[in-house]
């Protein structure tokens, strides 16, 4: 039986509220030397509900603050997902004392009784005080199709061959479609166009993003990125993200995205591809108004098959690391690499390389709730190789990260991982398609948490990011070879933050 107390599962390298409920990442800045994180949140308890903007900071990209509640909800409405752009040139108005204003794009969820209800449409808050205090506009909602599914707006400036103006992304979720608009104030948006419904219908589609990123690290090759979050209907059961990728003229966003390179299913995978293979990667959004050209995203570390469910209190779902977005040619095809920001391991010490010939399980030294593992495995004749973590002594609990070299499948268990029987959809085994490496070999970058563990394989080519509830105590590392041998490089690091 699993012993725990309310804090067991709090996670030491990722962001949680402190004692309420989150979803969506929303409004993600960097402005004058602070990422802000703000998200959607209950305050007044831990399941989804009276949905308000909560808001934490972070220098370090690692070690958040919680502030107090960003955009309450009120009688009106509830505050959906949206985003954040500086108004460097203060285009609406609400700048004061020639200061820039952060404005604040979001769905209002207007309440029954209310003068909109039942409609979902896009409403503006603006701060000058670097994004602690909120008003609201009086002209709200700005942007409305009387439609009860249109929502979760990511505004960015576009400057182009079109022209200078700020374009939003928005999803009219029960049609597939992400609708495009421009504006010149964010007050007044006119239509450009829509893309979809593409592919990828599953489910519902969610809290969309549109930006660019050189391809191949080329600056005059530059490609769009869309990237649309869809539930349910993720690969491995539920809500996931999906991407495609292609040209922006300003106006129309096309995608040239096309079956590649390990998606031979066809009936699994056409025309647009997985932004994380695991159970818990939803909602992901990239931050605005980064320096040096970065692109950086988070996503939400739940799904919404058992959101509401998982045995933590009195807070409620982490958020994932912020991954480092870059886009590559694979087999000419533009894909997106993923790399946990490197801020994550600055202030971590790397263990000493160890070396190991595996002929099945072999429990190493180490093992620690909070860790990144490195590990880079070269085949024998094993049919599948891997690593258990979060283990039990014995062995016989733990998380699985295996790789089968014969079907190409990266595989992460998590059925005997600790306390999954809170909901019948959480215990599962979920597979990603991975490739080696030329010299044959597979590496794989390994965040482990008290309550997940994120995986990213080729390069960041392949990522699975999952929840997982382990007794506090299940601290074991094993690796492990079947059915034949396997050798290993490791390199485990304890994870260490500066308290500063
Ligand atoms: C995605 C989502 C969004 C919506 C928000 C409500 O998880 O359903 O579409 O804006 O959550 O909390």
């Amino acid at each position: 039986s699993v012993t725990t107390t309310v804090e067991t599962y709090r996670p030491a390298m990722h962001f949680a509220a402190e004692d309420t409920w989150l979803n969506d990442p929303n409004g993600l800045v960097f402005h004058e030397g602070t990422y802000h994180l703000y998200y959607q949140n209950n305050p007044f308890g831990n399941v989804h509900a009276n949905m308000s903007w909560g808001h934490a900071t972070s220098t370090d990209l690692v070690s958040w603050t919680e502030q107090p509640v960003a955009i309450p909800c009120d009688d009106v409405e509830e505050i959906y997902s949206g985003s954040i752009v500086l108004d460097a040139e203060n285009t609406s108005g609400f700048g004061a004392d020639g200061k820039a204003p952060l404005v604040a794009i979001y769905t209002s969820a207007y309440k029954p009784g209310s003068l909109h209800e039942g409609t979902q449409a896009q409403s503006l808050a603006w701060s000058t005080d670097g994004g602690y205090s909120w008003t609201k506009y009086a002209g709200n909602p700005v942007l409305t199709r009387n439609s009860p599914e249109f929502r979760d707006p990511k505004v960015f400036r576009y400057d182009g061959p079109s022209g200078s103006y700020w374009v939003m992304v928005a999803v009219e979720a029960h049609d597939f479609t992400v609708l495009l608009y421009r504006s010149q104030d964010l007050k007044s948006w006119v239509y450009l166009s829509t893309f979809g419904p593409a592919n990828g219908t599953g489910g519902i589609w969610e809290c969309p993003d549109l930006f660019e990123l050189p391809l191949d690290g080329d600056s005059s090759a530059i490609k769009w990125v869309l990237t649309v979050n869809m539930n349910p209907g993720g690969p491995n059961g539920g809500s996931a993200g999906q991407y495609f990728v292609g040209e922006f003229d300003g106006v129309t966003f096309s995608s040239e995205t096309t079956l590649t390179e390990g998606m031979q299913d066809p009936e699994r995978v056409p025309d647009y591809q997985w932004l994380d293979w695991g159970r818990d990667y939803y909602a992901a959004v990239s931050f605005s108004n980064v320096p040096d050209g970065r692109r950086l995203m988070i996503g939400w570390m739940n799904n919404w098959q058992y959101a509401n469910h998982i045995p933590t209190s009195p807070w409620r779902s982490p958020m994932s690391l912020v991954r480092d977005m870059s886009l590559v040619s694979v087999n000419r095809h533009p894909r997106l690499l993923q790399h946990p920001a490197p801020e994550v391991r600055a202030t971590s010490t790397p263990g000493p390389e160890q070396r190991l010939a595996l002929n099945g399980p072999a429990t190493v030294e180490g093992g620690t709730a909070v860790q990144l593992i490195d590990v880079t495995f070269s085949p024998g004749d094993a049919e599948e190789f891997g690593l258990v973590v979060r283990g039990s002594a014995d062995g016989t609990v733990g998380t699985r990260i295996g790789i089968q070299p014969g079907s190409g499948d990266l595989i992460v268990d998590r059925t005997h991982s600790g306390d999954t029987d809170f909901h019948e959809a959480f215990a599962s085994t979920s597979r990603a398609p991975i490739s080696a490496a030329k010299e044959g070999n597979y590496t794989l970058q390994i965040f482990v948490d008290h309550c997940s563990v994120e995986v990213f394989a080729n390069d960041g080519l392949v990522s699975v990011t999952e929840l997982i509830f382990p007794d506090p105590a299940q601290t074991s590392l094993t690796l492990y070879s079947t059915g034949g041998t396997a050798d290993a490089v490791l390199q485990l690091t304890n994870f260490e933050k500066d308290d500063a």
